[in-house]
């Protein structure tokens, strides 16, 4: 048994310890928002954090996270079913088209946001290089610069 805590809750997997987070999350834990892509850690598109980090669960395995907390787009929000300002920001500018890259790039936004609260756009070019097929990378940066406002307490 690995033992990991998801979403602030402490959870008990009995997997193949080389299988990738994403799968346990997905197959076993049944927390669908990370999304498979590439399977390489190319596209960003299961992006979670491991203890605040952003990380791409396709290619760690869940040994490595062993009691580790892991955070999913589902426990982003805050208490009361609150939306972090990222997902604010996003909704605010229409960022999504299919949407299938978007709980991706809204986590490796809030990681990025914890460390550099004003990024600039090189910042988030450089944080969020995850692939996006709609193309919505411009609408991405007006989003995060909009997320940054929000948290320096704009309304
Ligand atoms: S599916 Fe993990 S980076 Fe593409
Ligand atoms: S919104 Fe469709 S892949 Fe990004």
């Amino acid at each position: 048994m690995i033992s990991l805590t998801v979403n602030g809750q402490v959870r008990q997997i009995d997997a193949e310890p080389d299988k990738p987070l994403l799968w346990v999350l997905r197959e076993d834990l049944n927390v669908v928002g990370p999304k498979f892509g590439c399977g390489i850690a190319v596209c960003g598109a299961c992006t979670v954090h491991v203890d605040g980090q952003p990380v791409r669960s396709c290619s760690i395995a869940v040994a490595d996270v062993a009691g580790k907390s892991v955070t999913t787009i589902e426990g982003l929000a805050g208490g009361g079913g609150r939306l972090h300002a990222v997902q604010r920001a996003w909704i605010e500018n229409q960022v999504p088209q299919c949407g299938y890259c978007q709980p991706g790039f809204i986590m490796a936004a809030a990681a990025l946001l914890k460390e550099k609260p004003k990024p600039s756009d090189q910042d988030i070019d450089d944080a969020l290089n995850n692939i996006c097929r709609c193309g919505t990378y411009s609408a991405i940066r007006r989003a995060v610069h909009r997320a940054a406002a929000i948290l320096a307490g704009a309304s």
